[in-house]
């Protein structure tokens, strides 16, 4: 009914502008006084955890891509290697695990059956398993080790958005955790990390503040046979879950690149007024990374693509090469993906609508995948 969405068109709509609060929800009491993080609930030794030797992220669709997001930063905060696969396919290759393999799964339902199978298979192989996952109570928390909730909130529309936020942030706290345990980073440095998050939330309403702009961007489009989105390091999974999110709610092809595998194939796709949004790193991070994709963003335009570009706020060098350009508030390069992400959700809900789809159940799709 109109009241169970809030007044919003959709459940999708209104998802998308809970983000601020399911992140704020996410992070919410899990620091003591002195600003230490306690991840008391996940109920596993921290001194079994300490000896983590490998971390194997388990996922499908939009939480795996969170997965992609976090191997970034934990990789980059614990120095202990992350894989992130596909839980259908990772028992299929006979993986390598042992005792000191932390098999960190990814789940909005907690009820995906591939994941569930791969976590059982990762469990009967000796890893120690954690669950991060929305929903209280459900199979994969239950028959995983240890779980660290989300606390999102529930996500009824089938395409995941305020999940996939609270996903990332979620496996941020599991990195610096890790890293504390371990003493991989100063007290002070996690202080610095954990004070940028807490001002994600209102970063995002900016954005969502914002968001006519992208909504009318989107009505213009709605003819439109294909989009390409391009991104690099943590750009790279906010351009999959952005052209995943326009293929499920939209139906209209669309392909997500790392953006320095352009000359390696996929510029050949570009023509005369191809859409293609890029995913601009932050001009603060890795210098040669930001001025990478600028050169890129110049590539595809000069063979006639549409550039619609999704940069930090301040960043000058992209505006003459953007056919439009959104701007997400300042924040720490590992962390922007929690922006980046809304201008893409909002963009692909607000296409979808003026098509004249159901975005909150697209066809051929159920909430949670329950079959292998
Ligand atoms: C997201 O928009 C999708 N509908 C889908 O990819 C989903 O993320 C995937 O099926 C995993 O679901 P889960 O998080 O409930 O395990």
């Amino acid at each position: 009914s109109a009241a169970e969405k809030g007044g919003y068109d959709s459940f999708m709509e209104k998802e998308i502008n809970e983000q601020p609060k399911a992140v704020e929800d996410t992070l919410l009491g899990r620091t003591d006084a002195e600003g230490r993080l306690t991840l008391d609930e996940l109920r596993i030794d921290p001194e079994e955890l300490k000896k983590t030797s490998k971390i194997i992220v388990l996922a499908c669709g939009t939480a795996a891509y969170a997965g992609l997001v976090a191997k970034y930063a934990i990789e980059h905060w614990t120095r202990i290697p992350v894989e992130v696969e596909l839980a259908h396919e990772f028992r299929y290759r006979d993986p390598i695990i042992d005792e000191s393999t932390l098999v960190v799964s990814i789940s909005q339902s907690g009820e995906t059956m591939d994941t569930l199978m791969a976590v059982r298979y990762a469990k009967e192989q000796g890893a120690r398993t954690l669950s991060i996952c929305n929903t209280n109570g459900s199979t994969i928390p239950r028959e995983s080790d240890a779980v660290l909730y989300l606390h999102a909130g529930p996500e009824i529309a089938v395409a995941s958005t305020k999940a996939f936020l609270a996903m990332i942030a979620a496996s941020y706290l599991l990195g610096l955790y890790l890293a504390q345990l371990r003493g991989q980073l100063f007290q002070e440095e996690i202080k610095d990390i954990l004070a940028d998050l807490h001002k994600i939330p209102g970063a995002i309403q900016e954005i969502l503040d914002g968001a006519e702009s992208i909504k009318a961007l989107a009505r213009s489009m709605k003819d439109t046979p294909s989009v390409l989105f391009l991104g690099r390091h943590v750009g790279y999974p906010v351009a999959l879950e952005g052209a995943l999110k326009l293929k499920e709610l939209a139906y209209i092809h669309a392909e997500g690149f790392a953006a320095g595998e352009l000359k390696h194939g996929p510029i050949a796709l570009i023509e005369q007024d191809q859409p293609v949004f890029v995913v601009v790193p932050s001009p603060h991070g890795r210098n040669s990374l930001h001025s990478k994709v600028v050169s890129n963003i110049q590539e595809v335009r000069a063979r006639g693509a549409k550039t619609i570009t999704v940069a930090e706020a301040g960043d000058q060098s992209v505006g003459e090469f953007s056919e439009t350009v959104f701007y997400v508030p300042s924040t720490a390069p590992l962390l922007m993906p929690l922006l980046t992400t809304v201008p893409l959700q909002i963009f692909a809900c607000a296409l979808a609508a003026e098509k004249g789809y159901d975005v909150d159940q697209p066809r051929n799709l159920a909430k949670s995948v329950t079959v292998e």
